[in-house]
């Protein structure tokens, strides 16, 4: 068996971001029962960011998996033994959620070696940057996953990215104070663009699946 892990850092079980990490399960499923797809919710786990514990830098005991003990750590021994990784982020005031940063602290930091600045994950592996946002391709504010992204590419390897644009933040525009945005342009969007967005996200589960079967 091979394993994708997915991680959502978004807090809405059924939204935009949640709805394309759903997408991208299916698709990887969909080429082998070879490939197993698990996915972690962050919202649903009681975790810290990195303690600076430096636990995973003792001399002789050093450590590329984080050796703090909460509920993140065994998803982040799973994730160094996976062999496909996706991340999914709505994105909150130009970048990914806290959650998904904090977990990003603890899943980085032990890959870096403070001797020669070097980034090693236990294993390399096909990664997958999801983002869903309200805003445009051609406006949007987003840092993605920035600083974190250098760090995911030395370890694990050169990342893809799908980008869901425009997605629509509440099922009724008209039940909220939400002036800011027209609902007909975002149905608009939406209608051109919401389907497409999904297939591209089960598109790439069954890219990465046949990578990883080879
Ligand atoms: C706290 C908060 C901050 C947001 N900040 C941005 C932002 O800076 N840029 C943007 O394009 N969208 C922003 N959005 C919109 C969300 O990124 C967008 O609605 C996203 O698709 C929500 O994902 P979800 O449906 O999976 O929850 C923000 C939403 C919230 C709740």
């Amino acid at each position: 068996m091979k394993k994708i892990m997915i991680i959502d850092g978004g807090p809405r079980k059924t939204f935009n971001t949640a709805s394309m990490l759903q997408k991208f399960a299916e698709g990887a499923s969909s080429v082998s029962s070879q490939i197993e797809v698990k996915t972690v919710r962050l919202y649903g786990l009681d975790y810290k960011g990195c303690m600076s514990c430096m636990a995973c830098k003792i001399k002789g005991k050093a450590s590329n998996v984080c050796k703090f003990k909460d509920l993140l750590t065994p998803v982040l021994e799973e994730i160094a033994q996976a062999d496909g990784l996706v991340l999914g982020s709505p994105i909150y005031f130009g970048d990914v959620t806290g959650q998904m940063r904090t977990f990003l602290e603890r899943l980085a930091f032990p890959w870096l070696s403070y001797n020669d600045y070097s980034m090693t994950a236990p294993k390399r592996m096909p990664v997958l940057l999801v983002e869903t946002m309200n805003g445009l391709p051609e406006r949007n504010n987003s840092q993605g996953y920035g600083s974190m992204e250098y760090c995911i590419t030395a370890a694990l390897g050169e990342p893809e990215h799908l980008i869901a644009y425009n997605t629509y933040q509440v099922k009724n525009y008209n039940n909220f104070e939400l002036g800011g945005f027209s609902e007909e342009a975002k149905r608009k969007y939406r209608d051109e663009h919401w389907e497409q967005d999904l297939q591209k996200a089960y598109d790439a589960g069954k890219r990465m699946a046949e990578k990883i079967l080879g």
